[in-house]
């Protein structure tokens, strides 16, 4: 992705100090907001293996035409990934990466409790571009990455924290989940913390329009492998502003020393 380098080479020229660590549905109801989040029907599937390009296409429509707070994922504050980031990172210089973080206001709540090694990634650059727009000066401490996290090259036991809400659900080919985990595996540090919110079982079969895997927390284990200790789950009723209540599982992994 050019628009990635440039993007990266402009944040290392912002940011010298990011630069020398370089990291680098429920159904029917859940279905027919997938159009109000600015999708065509056509849309609404799983794409083929090879359009990556589209895959990027849809977020960059999805960020580019609906309102920030009415997309289904929306919360003002993401309250149970801030609770698991803080209890799995005490230290405020941990490094945390929010993968496919969009424009979601956990990196605001992140750097008002002072935490100052965050990354934030993810595959549509109008949604990095509104988090830095809302968040001004204060985006420069931050080290923004615009990149297909089942593409991404990651910096090697990077990160303290990695931190997914809503974003390996998506992944429902075998193949993009050994390539997301074993990003995963190298950009982890031993001994860090592996946070992921999807769908939990009772959760809907699609979202965006976009069909996902759901998970309990014994098969999303079972994806990361048991290199990989879990810690913790928990399940949670999400409120979209419309009004439905869509499961979430969320489990924190240690990756083993
Ligand atoms: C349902 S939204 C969740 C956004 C945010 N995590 C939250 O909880 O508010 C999914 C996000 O993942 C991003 N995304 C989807 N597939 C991705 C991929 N392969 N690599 C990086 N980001 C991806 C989308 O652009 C979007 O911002």
């Amino acid at each position: 992705m050019r628009e990635n380098e440039s993007l990266r080479r402009s944040l290392r020229d912002q940011h010298p100090i990011a630069a020398a660590e370089e990291v680098g549905d429920e159904m029917a109801d859940w279905e027919a907001r997938a159009s109000s989040d600015g999708l065509h029907k056509s849309d609404a599937a799983s794409y083929p293996e090879s359009s990556m390009d589209k895959m990027q296409e849809h977020w960059e429509r999805v960020y580019g035409s609906k309102a920030l707070d009415q997309v289904s994922w929306f919360r003002p504050h993401l309250e149970t990934s801030l609770a698991l980031i803080q209890r799995a990172a005490p230290s405020l210089s941990a490094a945390i990466i929010d993968v496919g973080g969009g424009a979601s206001t956990l990196v605001d709540d992140l750097l008002a409790r002072g935490y100052g090694g965050i990354t934030v990634l993810d595959v549509s650059n109008t949604a990095l571009e509104l988090a830095r727009g809302r968040l001004g000066l204060r985006s420069q401490d931050v080290h923004w990455l615009a990149a297909d996290i089942t593409k991404a090259d990651l910096p090697d036991r990077a990160f303290d924290v990695w931190h997914d809400r809503a974003v390996f659900h998506f992944l429902t080919k075998g193949e993009e989940r050994l390539e997301y985990v074993r990003r995963v595996a190298s950009a982890v540090k031993p001994g860090g913390h592996v946070i992921i919110g999807t769908f939990g079982p009772g959760g809907p079969s699609k979202c965006s329009g976009l069909d996902v895997v759901r998970y309990d927390a014994a098969s999303l284990h079972r994806e990361f492998g048991s290199r990989f200790r879990l810690v913790h789950s928990s399940e949670e009723l999400h409120h979209t502003p419309s009004g439905s209540t869509p499961q979430f599982l969320y489990c924190d992994c240690v990756l083993e020393q």
